[in-house]
């Protein structure tokens, strides 16, 4: 029996918390969740734009190390602290923190990681906006015989219009804040059970259009044969940042996730399973988007413009392109909808258990004040374009904050709770594996590797490296 008297948190096998939100149906629903949360903008909008940015083919391998190093063994401590919790982020780490370190602080890691996962989303949702608004444009033929030029001037006009922004990121929060609203079961499984799969298959489909129409070859010696020459020490910090990012780690969404875990089942297969699935992924869209972009002498290192400027053009000229820009506009879009879906869940379950307010009234609430909150990234692109200090515009030092200090910080913290505060029966009882060499490499890891590579991220973000 726990020390102490604190008999009513009872952590010992037999007298488990459990969840007050239900739990996932299956041990599939949980990894169709959170490989939801992690196959997102980041897989399709930015990893393919990072990419061609940082060289191609060495780059990708270099990020495969940070995500198998240190990006696996974060995801694991991440679910493994929302099991034992079984509460919200905030309530996990008060309740984990009193029971395994003695302070009820650590509850300041939870805040901070719902915190900066309400940040993200808040411009999150305005690109996902920018997608939905590209599906239409694509659907009713507007990209039929673009060029760089009109392609250009498209989406300088389009983000010039805060008006239409804030409008695209209205009707994104709220199908996000429908799905929330509806629960686990009803509204985040069944979201991303329909989502997922229909993902997969449109992914599937735009490679196959690539590979019918595009530069294909060119593309897999551009993504798998790495050239060293072309990486610079600043590639290492950006897959690294990228890692975490893409697989949603120190936001407190796969802790809220966790929560809703089955006892009994493995979280080592489970994160192995989301983390290759995410990576494939990623590897996937890369075949999508750069066989368009070689094979219309298009540039690979575009930037964040790649799929917004650069795809509508090789759309434009390509046979069904409109069909096709639709899809992958739409695939983009269904990607952030289910990231945004966990980006909303830690705040929404937090009011729940914290204030006793329904599902529906702390998802509107949460909802509705991120949609203000995106207020500053849809004036960054016009109104407030001109005002600029530290990382640029308004948008950029948001991104900055949340994602390159924030993020990493509530990660390290993560890290390091699971890896020094927890004792070793706690964290070996939950990952069942006991004592050997998977869960010996996992503590090494967690304890030693991952803390490490966040600390040179983080210093170098500020320039202190
Ligand atoms: N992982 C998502 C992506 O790659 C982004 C995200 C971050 C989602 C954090 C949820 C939480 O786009």
């Amino acid at each position: 029996p726990p020390a102490g008297g604190m008999g009513t948190e009872a952590s010992s096998i037999g007298q488990r918390r459990s969840s007050l939100h239900g739990h996932w149906s299956s041990r599939a629903a949980f990894i169709l969740a959170v490989t939801g949360s992690a196959v997102g903008l980041g897989n399709i909008w930015k990893f393919p734009y990072i990419t061609g940015e940082n060289g191609g083919g060495a780059f990708v391998l270099l990020y495969l190390g940070c995500v198998f190093a240190v990006g696996m063994p974060i995801l694991v401590s991440e679910v493994l602290l929302g099991r034992r919790g079984r509460r919200n982020p905030i309530a996990t780490m008060a309740i984990l923190g009193q029971e395994e370190g003695g302070s009820r602080h650590w509850r300041l890691v939870g805040t901070m990681g719902v915190i900066t996962g309400l940040l993200i989303l808040s411009f999150y949702s305005v690109i996902a906006g920018w997608s939905l608004a590209y599906a239409l444009k694509s659907a009713v033929g507007s990209f039929a015989g673009t060029d760089a030029r009109s392609a250009a001037i498209e989406f300088f006009t389009f983000t010039g219009n805060w008006k239409a922004l804030l409008a695209w990121h209205a009707v994104f929060m709220a199908m996000t804040v429908f799905v929330v609203a509806a629960g686990v079961q009803h509204g985040l499984e069944r979201a991303v059970r329909v989502l997922m799969p229909l993902l997969v298959v449109m992914l599937l489909v735009l490679v196959a259009y690539s590979a019918r129409y595009g530069a294909f070859e060119e593309t897999l010696v551009y993504l798998f044969k790495p050239d060293f020459s072309e990486l610079s020490g600043e590639s290492m910090l950006i897959a690294l940042g990228h890692c975490f990012f893409t697989l949603s780690i120190g936001m407190g969404v796969v802790m809220a996730y966790g929560a809703y875990l089955p006892e009994g089942t493995s979280i080592a297969a489970s994160s192995l399973t989301v983390v290759l699935a995410d990576t494939v992924i990623a590897l996937l869209a890369g075949m999508a988007v750069f066989p368009l972009v070689f094979g219309n002498g298009l540039n690979p290192a575009e930037g964040p413009g790649l799929v917004f400027e650069t795809l509508p053009i090789a759309f434009g000229q390509l046979p069904a392109g409109s069909v096709f820009g639709t899809v992958f506009f739409l695939l983009l879009t269904f990607a952030a909808w289910t990231s945004a879906i966990g980006l909303l869940e830690p705040a929404v379950a937090w009011i729940v258990e914290r204030h006793q307010r329904s599902r529906v009234v702390g998802a509107l609430v949460v909802g509705g004040l991120t949609w203000l909150m995106g207020l500053a990234t849809v004036l960054s692109f016009n109104v407030l374009s001109d005002l600029r200090f530290g990382r640029g515009t308004l948008f950029q030092n948001i991104d900055f904050l949340a994602s390159n200090i924030l993020l990493p910080a509530s990660a390290l913290l993560i890290t390091v709770f699971a890896g020094w505060i927890m004792c070793r029966n706690s964290s070996s009882e939950e990952l069942a594996m006991g004592s050997g060499l998977l869960y010996k490499g996992w503590r090494l890891l967690s304890r030693v590797v991952a803390p490490l590579a966040i600390i040179v991220i983080a210093f170098r973000a500020v320039g202190v490296i």
